[in-house]
């Protein structure tokens, strides 16, 4: 099983990292545009490797990332502190359309794993250079959303994090909602647990929640840069649902609702062939009108680019 790491900076190194202690990857190619940062984290692991196991470690250019089954993609230029996701989206675009093609000739059977933002856009336009069926170009999507929103959960009810099951779907970014419907606490429904619990919430608990989750990322970047580690766990966690075949239902970033259609997050099922479909969801009519609503945001703002 390899997979190639696209960008050698705060994340994708510690994806190198966090994917090399795993026992399900055989080998690791590490490429960056600047050759010697790559260089510099693959020995970096390397010198380690007599004290954990084995695993196969290049660096270089794209020839290195030949026959991939997993390439994930986390250059790009980053949005600053505060300022919408959409923003820095013409030059990633560019970036895009230099590297999807080396990666495509390559590794024509890989599967993309999208990470740079605005990470909805741009898994779509990486889905529309590649020519590849959209199962095999996959976007982080809510991941990071949904897993920041398990944590506050979890610090709210004094539980652990894995007995909350929360969703956010939509953008990765200012409009994405937060499915309460979906959302469970201990495997109970979260208006059911609250009430069966006999808790009082603040009138404006959901709204809050709702805008710590979005808050979360850049407190941290404001308190060290890049998350980096997070994000590694979230790309570790998809990783390991495609090699394992798992049929894990995760919200990435996939099309809308059919082939060819503007992608956005949503929970899929994700395994050995890619995120195969969306699953199907009971939602509000509020929660179902603010998903079109973040759509049509996405889709708005990826009309204004070209390619
Ligand atoms: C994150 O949510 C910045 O998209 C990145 O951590």
């Amino acid at each position: 099983m390899k997979v190639s790491i696209i960008g050698s900076g705060a994340v994708g190194s510690t994806t190198a990292f966090s994917l090399a202690k795993t026992d399900y990857i055989d080998e690791l190619s590490l490429v960056d545009l600047d050759q010697k940062r790559a260089k510099g984290n693959a020995l970096d692991i390397l010198h380690g490797l007599s004290l954990s196991h084995a695993v196969k470690i290049n660096y270089g250019d794209y020839e290195q990332t030949a026959n991939s089954d997993i390439i994930v993609i986390t250059v790009g230029v980053p949005e600053k502190v505060g300022e919408s996701r959409l923003v820095p989206l013409q030059r990633n675009a560019t970036i895009l359309q230099a590297i999807i093609p080396k990666i495509t000739h390559y590794s024509p059977k890989g599967i993309i794993l999208m990470v740079s933002n605005p990470v909805d856009i741009l898994t779509y336009f990486a889905y529309k250079i590649s020519g590849w069926p959209a199962q095999r170009v996959i976007g982080l999507g809510t991941m990071l959303d949904t897993a920041r929103l398990n944590w506050l959960l979890s610090r709210d009810y004094g539980v652990a994090q894995t007995a909350v099951h929360g969703l956010i779907i939509g953008e990765h970014g200012d409009s994405q909602v937060v499915a309460w419907s979906q959302t469970s606490v201990a495997g109970t429904q979260f208006d059911t647990y609250v009430a069966g619990n006999k808790l009082t919430l603040a009138t404006d608990y959901k709204a809050t929640i709702a805008q710590q989750v979005k808050d979360t990322a850049f407190d941290v970047w404001k308190m060290k840069g890049p998350n980096a580690f997070c994000v590694a766990l979230a790309i570790e966690r998809v990783i390991q649902a495609i090699v394992r075949d798992e049929q894990a239902i995760l919200p990435v970033s996939r099309p809308a609702s059919k082939e060819g259609d503007c992608y956005i997050s949503q929970p899929a099922v994700i395994g050995r062939q890619g995120a195969v479909r969306t699953v199907p969801l009971q939602l509000t009519s509020s929660e179902q009108a603010q998903f079109t609503s973040s759509l049509q945001a996405v889709e708005t703002v990826a009309a204004q680019i070209e390619l």
